[in-house]
């Protein structure tokens, strides 16, 4: 393990850095509205950047003076950008970039479009990444307790950035849990490892599980129950973050502990083949392929995501789902 990585916490962290400061949340979904919250409660002077639609009138009920993005911009020192990373780039081109005077902080909660090279700031501002590892309503369920998130520096013109960083870490809530230090390409990386590797391998063993299973006569209702729509799967991830892959086993009958510890050998000689795809695919993700692939096909409808996602819902697995979820009474 590298000795280098630093995780910091609320210790690490002077919230007296955003004294005086204007901080403005660019974005009022998923992680804009949980922020945006957590720093009014951490008495940070926030304002809202925003377009004139629904996330609008939400920060507006929820009490926040809301601008136009240039705007906010304008007026901010801080500037939290918290849109999705696919409207970015022109959001950035077109509201953002004119109004980006010197010493300002840029803000990314996630370092796709800097780490691919889709986007160009000046040279005479502060970039950094607070990329929480927790969907937006965690967030702001999590503002006492924390969550875990990533956090960089990638341009450092004011010689504070990692003081604003860890300030604004702490000021969401997220140093009260831990934040780990990364590069932009890092974050970037990491996160489409997940997407795309050990999420559809993981997702392609729970297939060969169900056709297995459907195969042998089993009924599907028991066969989705008992792999995952009962929940005590996810119940058990939680538990694995918690106390730890191995450790958590102790919660498990001893039945299941023998079973699982002398079964999982097995399935060792089938990795080498699964890691060096998965390399394949991620040497496409570093390398840049992958986003300039996703560009291309953003600019021609997302054709190819739509068609996916078509074949995806009349999988097998889909199908019965559809129908067992019907049966179970779930929405
Ligand atoms: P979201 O989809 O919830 O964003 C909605 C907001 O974007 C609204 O305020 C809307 O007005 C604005 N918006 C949408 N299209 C726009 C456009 N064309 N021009 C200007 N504003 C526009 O976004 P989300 O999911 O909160 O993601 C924000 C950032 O946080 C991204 O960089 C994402 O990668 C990162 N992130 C998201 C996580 C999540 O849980 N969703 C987790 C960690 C990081």
């Amino acid at each position: 393990m590298s000795e280098e990585v630093k995780v910091f916490f609320d210790k690490d962290a002077d919230l007296g850095v955003l004294k005086d400061k204007i901080v403005a949340v660019i974005g009022y979904g998923n992680q804009g509205k949980s922020q945006a919250l957590n720093l009014r409660d951490s008495k940070i002077n926030v304002i809202i950047g925003n377009i004139d639609d629904e996330y609008k009138n939400d920060a507006e009920k929820d009490g926040f003076v809301v601008y136009s993005i240039p705007e906010a911009v304008k007026k901010a020192d801080i500037i939290m950008l918290l849109i999705p990373d696919e409207v970015m780039v022109e959001v950035i081109k077109e509201k953002i970039l004119p109004s980006l005077t010197e010493n300002k902080v840029v803000s990314f909660a996630s370092g796709y479009n800097i780490a691919f090279n889709l986007i160009e700031l000046p040279k005479n501002i502060d970039i950094i990444l607070l990329a929480p590892r927790m969907i937006g309503p965690g967030v702001r369920s999590l503002y006492k307790e924390g969550f875990y998130s990533f956090i960089g520096v990638h341009q450092d013109h004011s010689k504070m950035a990692k003081k604003i960083v860890l300030a604004l870490a702490k000021a969401i809530g997220s140093t009260r849990k831990g934040v780990i230090e990364t590069t932009m390409e890092q974050e970037a990386a990491l996160d489409l490892f997940t997407e795309q590797c050990f999420g559809p391998a993981f997702g392609q063993v729970l297939m060969a599980s169900f056709q297995l299973l459907l195969e042998e006569g089993y009924p599907p209702e028991a066969i989705l129950v008992e792999l995952y729509m009962s929940g005590e799967m996810s119940y058990t991830w939680k538990t694995i973050a918690e106390e730890g892959f191995i450790d958590q086993m102790v919660h498990h009958s001893r039945t299941s502990q023998y079973g699982s510890l002398s079964r999982g050998v097995y399935y060792v000689k089938f990795m080498e083949p699964i890691k060096e795809q998965m390399k394949e695919v991620f040497q496409k993700i570093v390398s840049g392929k992958f986003a300039k692939e996703w560009q291309k096909e953003q600019k021609k409808g997302e054709k190819t995501l739509k068609m996916l996602f078509a074949s995806a819902k009349k999988t097998l697995l889909a199908e019965t789902e559809r129908k067992v979820r019907e049966k179970l009474r779930l929405k």
